[in-house]
This record gives C-alpha cells, structure tokens and sequence, in this order.
C-alpha cells in the first residue's frame, strides 16, 4: 500500500475513540520494526522521523525512500504515514517536498503570533500537495533534538486560534513530558485537555511523551480526544535493554554472534513487541 497522509486514519481514531501509535524511528531495523508491529496488529501506524534523526539517517529522502521501498518489499498492507516530528519550518517544507505524507512543524518556541502565521503557510503548500499538517501550542517538557520545553499547560484560546489555521491535528501541552517521568509527575491534566476538546471542534488531538504514561491515564487521554500518541524513548530502552542482555550473555562471543544481522535482533524484536503491545493500549488493533 502506499504511504498515506494522517489526515483520514487520525479522523477515524477520533470518531471511533482510540489512537494510532506514532513511533520515531532512527535506523533500518526500527523502520523493520514498526512496520512489523503494525501489520501484525493490522493497525494503522504513523513512523517519524525527528530532525536529528534523519539527520542521522542520510537526511530526508534516504528515510522516504527507506519507508516508501520497505512497505513494497515488506508486503505492508496497512495504513502508513511518515511524519517530521517536531519540525523546523523549513525542513517541513523540505519533507514535502521529498514526499513524506504528513508534516510537524513546531513552532511553540517562537513568539504565538510568528507560530500561527507560519502554520498557515505550512498547511497552505502541505495541503496542496495532500499532506497533513500537526502544529503546537504550549511548549512539550523535555528535551527533544536540542528543542527544550518547558512542560506548561497549553492556553486553550491559543489552542482554538492554531486549530482554526486549518491543521489536521494539534499538540498541545497537558503536562505532558518527553522522556522518562520524573517520579513527582502531576499526571497529565485532563482539565486543561477537556477545555482544549471543547474548542477545537473535533480536531484530533497528539499527545507527544507517550512513554511512561500509564494505561488509565492514556485511556482518559483518549476518551478525551487524544487520537495520535508519540513514542520514542520506551523503543529505545527495550532495544537497549535486549541488546545488554546478549552482551552480557556473552552471546556476541559465541560463533558468529558477532554479525550485526545478530546482535541486533533481539533489540529490533523488542521493538516489535513493544509497538504491538502499544498499538493494544492505543486501541487501533484491528482498525487498519
Ligand atoms: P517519548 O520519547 O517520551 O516517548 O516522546 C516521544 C515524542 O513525543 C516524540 O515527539
């Protein structure tokens, strides 16, 4: 199937109340992974890339082309979106460019009103070339890329005049972090997304720093009108944690246990329980 944009499998979440999984993926075996995940779970998925981690990769079009030949060889019969995360303005124009199907341009750390007329340039070229289009309001806790949010609780009125732009979906901060937790979270705030749902006329909501969140607070979340959840930093301690244990178990040591083709299976494994065991949670098993 071909890569398609979020617009329709996010709007579908939101009326039938679960969300699809957005998992970031940084090298081959995690783009394997995730797609994996979501055809054995015949779910709709959205894979992202993070500037810095296309960066990585080979840039842009390598993580399109990635994508685009993977779902072909892989035989991937369910919905796909690539997405930029947390983009900068012009690498969402890039990424449009390039050929992926929905963008994320971020510009919660520019002053409201450069952020909301940049948005509407983006959806102006993102919609023309069919492309979705997620924007954020109130900075994201953590740290992302270099980007450093705060955690603050998104202005509802804010969010009303990002929405009203003509975005597909919006991110907005409900003290929600990236990253791990910290052992004195208040939780999310289900006030301050309730006030956001109550403006925003039906648009799919993102919640970004997904992991670490637990189930009763992602059920509310999307009872609430979360459709899209972000994961990252939980692929990446399963796959360290996997990865660890056959070093330790000396595995590498043994035979041919060297060879990368290897070494990184149990991790890339891990990615695919986890993202399965995600789509679960999210509740869009079966709603590919
Ligand atoms: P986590 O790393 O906390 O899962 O957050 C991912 C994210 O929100 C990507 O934008």
């Amino acid at each position: 199937m071909a890569l398609v944009s979020a617009t329709e499998m996010l709007k579908k979440a939101r009326e039938g109340k679960y969300a699809v999984g957005a998992f970031n993926t940084n090298n081959l075996e995690w783009t394997k992974a995730i797609l994996q995940g979501a055809q054995e779970s015949n779910a709709p998925v959205m894979i992202q890339t993070s500037m810095g981690a296309a960066k990585y990769m080979g840039g842009y079009q390598v993580c399109y082309d990635l994508v685009k030949d993977l779902i072909d060889s892989m035989g991937i019969t369910v919905p796909v979106a690539l997405h930029l995360d947390h983009g900068e303005y012009k690498d969402a124009i890039e990424c449009i460019k390039v050929g992926y199907t929905s963008v994320m341009f971020d510009g919660s750390h520019l002053p409201f009103d450069e952020n909301l007329a940049k948005a509407k340039e983006v959806v102006s070229f993102a919609h023309i070339n069919g492309v979705s289009v997620e924007c954020e309001v109130g900075s994201i806790g953590g740290e992302e890329d270099g980007i450093i949010g705060a955690g603050e609780l998104a202005d509802p009125n804010e969010c009303k005049l990002m929405s009203d732009t003509g975005i597909d979906f919006l991110a907005a901060g409900i003290g929600n972090i990236h990253g791990a937790y910290p052992t004195n979270w208040a939780g999310l705030s289900f006030e301050t997304l309730e006030a956001i749902a109550n403006v925003t006329d039906g648009k799919p909501l993102v919640l970004h720093g997904g992991s670490g969140i637990p189930l009763d607070q992602i059920q509310t979340a999307i009872a609430h009108g979360v459709s899209k959840i972000n994961v990252n930093t939980e692929c990446q301690e399963v796959f360290a944690a996997a990865t660890r244990k056959y070093i330790e178990e000396n595995k590498d040591l043994q035979g041919k246990g060297f060879d990368p083709r290897k070494l990184l299976a149990p991790g890339t494994q891990a990615v695919v329980d986890l993202v399965k065991e995600r789509i679960e949670w999210f509740g869009s098993k079966d709603k590919a």
